[in-house]
């Protein structure tokens, strides 16, 4: 299982990503909010950039903001792997997908805890990644919804039954417990079981 963590929960940004980049975790994920499509907001890119020289782990980047072209084109300079925007957006999806693979970046879809499945189903030719969101987009530290079980066991059918490409991540509430409802997946996101824990690398590992 490959391994995303989220330092949302930091409370030491700088100390936090240099203790992750000497972990064997495989991505950090970047969570952005804008104030509008969840209630916080995270700081401006202009300061967000300078974090990243703590960091030589690739980016998988999870914007949850209302409009997501503004945001690509930042996040693309960096060392990124991944940049995830919501279905729930609406707007020129196909057209925000394709801008983020001009940057030869890979490019992804999250939704919500409430939103169908089948609203992936037109972006699916597209996508190299899908984020089920497993808590409700906009904090860290909250609990895992189990009906996200079933959730991540739908997203893989529809992923099969299309023979689409796309990795399947789960974001939201993952702990040693909790991944055990989530083995259909191929990244786990782990933010403050990681991050508010003595040993990151036991975590890591408990996670695999
Ligand atoms: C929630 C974020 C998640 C979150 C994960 O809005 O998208 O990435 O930070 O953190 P935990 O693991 O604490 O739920
Ligand atoms: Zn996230």
């Amino acid at each position: 299982m490959r391994i995303s963590a989220s330092f949302l929960s930091s409370s030491n940004i700088p100390v936090d990503l240099k203790k992750l980049n000497e972990t064997d975790v495989d991505y950090i994920h970047v969570d952005i909010m804008d104030g509008k499509f969840v209630p916080n907001k995270t700081m401006p890119f202009s300061e967000m950039k300078n974090i990243y020289k703590y960091t030589n782990k690739r980016l998988d980047v999870h914007l949850m903001v209302e409009n997501p072209k503004k945001y690509i084109p930042l996040y693309a300079e960096l060392n990124t792997e991944f940049i995830t925007f919501h279905v729930e957006t609406m707007d020129n999806i196909e057209e925000n997908l394709e801008l983020i693979k001009s940057y030869g970046i890979k490019c992804g879809l999250a939704i919500k805890p409430s939103t169908p499945v089948k609203s992936l189903v037109p972006y699916l030719p597209l996508l190299d990644l899908i984020l089920v969101m497993s808590v409700e987009p906009g904090k860290g530290g909250q609990s895992f919804i189990l009906e996200s079980q079933d959730k991540v066991k739908e997203v893989r059918h529809l992923v099969n039954a299309y023979h689409s490409k796309a990795l399947i991540n789960v974001d939201g509430g993952i702990d040693a417990t909790t991944k055990d409802k989530c083995q259909e997946c191929d990244i786990l996101t782990s933010g403050s079981y990681i991050i508010k824990s003595e040993s990151f690398q036991e975590q890591i590992n408990n996670l695999r």
